[in-house]
């Protein structure tokens, strides 16, 4: 019963009736992970899927020069390794615990009996791939359509739209991401991302405030025309 309610929640495994997620449940080991440890690297075979229970993984591809680029995070009731489960190939990325977490293994074979009998869960792994390609469409599309200012405005409105919590004319951002996170994903420098916070701040779009960002509402719902480089 501990996980039922977790799984639920992950989108793929919405549609499945009790049964099913009590299967689930029964056949999910729990494993901690320690802040900075590695979960899956790049490359190694994949033997299993996971599902966030608590914390938080980065997904990241790494430089030869040790630079690294943030593909994705996930949070609780989020779940990854799914595309080398589907296409038998290595790992396509490393995971990384960002915080100390906990996390649901689902072993490859039990994985793959539980697609076959559930059609549902195989049409929301689709679905669920399509969304994420969606998102990798638009970074793709805001790295070469974007300046580096426009970038940081695109993505503070994406954080404002699932983590802002109105509040008298502005949207909050209680915990954002290190300015090295954001750099890492939109593809630039810590400094040149210090820079565009203060410039924003300079201009009156955003209140930085330790790891709080309150944005100005029209800022948050703005469109990037609105940001030019000074
Ligand atoms: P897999 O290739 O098995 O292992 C790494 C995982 O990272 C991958 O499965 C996906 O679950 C996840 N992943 C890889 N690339 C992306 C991306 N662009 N966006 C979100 N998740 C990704």
């Amino acid at each position: 019963m501990r996980h039922r309610e977790l799984l639920k929640r992950v989108t793929i495994f919405a549609d499945l009736d009790d049964a099913a997620l009590v299967t689930l449940e029964r056949i999910a080991v729990e494993r901690q992970y320690p802040r900075e440890s590695v979960i899956v690297s790049q490359e190694d075979r994949g033997d299993a899927l996971f599902v966030v229970c608590s914390g938080k993984v980065k997904v990241v591809l790494y430089g030869r020069s040790g630079r690294e680029v943030i593909l994705s995070v996930f949070k609780p009731g989020d779940f990854f390794g799914e595309m080398s489960l589907l296409d038998n190939q290595p790992r396509s990325a490393n995971v990384i615990a960002l915080e100390s977490s906990t996390l649901l293994v689902i072993e490859r074979r039990s994985f793959a009996d539980q697609l076959a009998n559930h059609p549902n869960l195989a049409l929301g792994v689709l679905a669920e791939l399509s969304r994420r390609l969606r998102r990798a469409d638009a970074i793709i599309g805001n790295l070469a359509l974007l300046d580096v200012y426009g970038r940081v405005a695109r993505y503070l409105r994406e954080l404002a739209k699932t983590e802002g919590e109105p509040e008298s004319g502005s949207v909050v951002i209680r915990q954002r991401p290190t300015q090295q996170e954001i750099a890492s994903m939109i593809g630039t420098s810590r400094e040149t991302v210090s820079r565009a916070l203060s410039e924003f701040q300079r201009r009156g779009f955003l209140e930085l405030s330790g790891r709080r960002i309150i944005l100005r509402a029209s800022f948050a719902l703005g469109d990037d025309s609105a940001i030019e480089v000074s």
